[in-house]
């Protein structure tokens, strides 16, 4: 058997927050943000929505479309930094409101980078046949730690959450081979301040995310056995347009291969990759035996990568 994912489910707030609304909240304007990002507009929660709404809309969607009950999932994992407190965990609080009375849940803690740890985590457990179904989510109220007089980083980040279930598919699909790697020396580059807000060093980060990225999904791919050129779908975390088209001319796939919801999204952080998966799987851009490589960066710094073949 192999292990993968059974279904995927999204959720973003309704409300937007246009480049033209930013450039009334700090001196900035659309031309350089769209220039510099890719970026048009991202989703903006109300202030009673948290993190763990928006995962609970997320993960209902997902276990529709994986066709699992809440109470078969023998374990949670939410990938996030923005939850309300540090405990109890985002995951225990859906735990709770899923009535997921079987799982174990907790949180996993590394930035952009979240959800391909807690996908991986999640692997480990159903490879070794410990557990049979589990939830991985990315959710993030970015919004909540933007400093919002800040345009170096205010025009940056945007709300919203995505879901998967994985579990146990047929033999040669799912996940083929993963990466994940940190490097804490360069932890000075992004981090949260004493105030609590975002801080980063943007062309600290864009060097490294541009080198990382790909360096990441060559290793995952040289991992799985698998060529360049059989890459048919590319999930990379949404932070930058120009990171992103980095990435994808080094790996050497076609334009419309590669995910690209940041236009609409900003960087949504650990939700990033989730959402533009469930999004490409809904529009049927990724397809049953595709081969898919989703790619995440961020703090810590962290990096991480998965290589596998798409279906049940
Ligand atoms: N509007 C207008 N001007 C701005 C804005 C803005 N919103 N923000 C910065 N500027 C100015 C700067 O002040 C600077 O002016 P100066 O030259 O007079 O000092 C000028 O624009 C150029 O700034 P740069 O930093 O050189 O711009 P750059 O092209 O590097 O783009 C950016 C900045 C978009 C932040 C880029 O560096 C980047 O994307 N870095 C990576 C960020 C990232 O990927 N983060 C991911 C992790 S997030 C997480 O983990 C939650």
């Amino acid at each position: 058997m192999g292990v993968g994912v059974l279904g995927t489910g999204h959720y973003v707030p309704p409300k937007i927050l246009t480049n033209e609304d930013l450039e009334k909240i700090v001196e900035t304007n659309d031309e350089w943000i769209q220039s510099r990002t890719g970026i048009q507009e991202r989703r903006i929660a109300d202030d009673d929505m948290t993190a763990a709404d928006m995962a609970y809309n997320a993960s209902i969607q997902a276990l529709e479309n994986a066709n699992i009950k809440a109470e078969d999932l023998d374990m949670i994992l939410v990938a996030t930094i923005t939850g309300e407190t540090p405990m109890p965990s985002i995951a225990c609080i859906l735990q709770e409101r899923l009535g997921s009375v079987n799982a174990a849940a907790m949180d996993v803690s590394a930035a952009c980078s979240g959800f391909l740890y807690a996908m991986v985590t999640a692997y480990q457990f159903i490879a070794t046949k410990t557990y049979k179904n589990i939830l991985v989510i990315g959710t993030e109220k970015l919004s909540k730690i933007t400093d919002w007089t800040d345009r170096n980083t205010c025009v940056l980040f945007g709300d919203g959450a995505g879901a998967a279930v994985m579990g146990e598919v047929s033999e040669g699909k799912g996940i083929l081979s993963f990466d994940l790697g940190a490097n804490g020396a360069g932890g000075k580059h992004l981090y949260q301040n004493e105030a609590g807000h975002l801080i980063q060093n943007g062309r600290e980060v864009f060097k490294f995310a541009v080198r990382q990225m790909p360096d990441s999904v060559e290793k995952a791919i040289a991992k799985a056995g698998i060529d360049q050129d059989d890459v048919d779908f590319l999930v990379p975390h949404q932070a930058n347009i120009r990171i992103m088209e980095a990435a994808r001319q080094r790996i050497g796939i076609e334009e419309d291969k590669m995910a690209q919801s940041i236009r609409k999204y900003g960087n949504t952080s650990a939700a990033s990759v989730p959402i533009a998966l469930s999004e490409e799987v809904q529009n049927g851009k990724i397809k049953d035996n595709d081969l898919v490589v989703l790619v995440g960066f961020g703090g810590g710094l962290t990096w991480g990568s998965v290589a596998m073949r798409w279906g049940r």
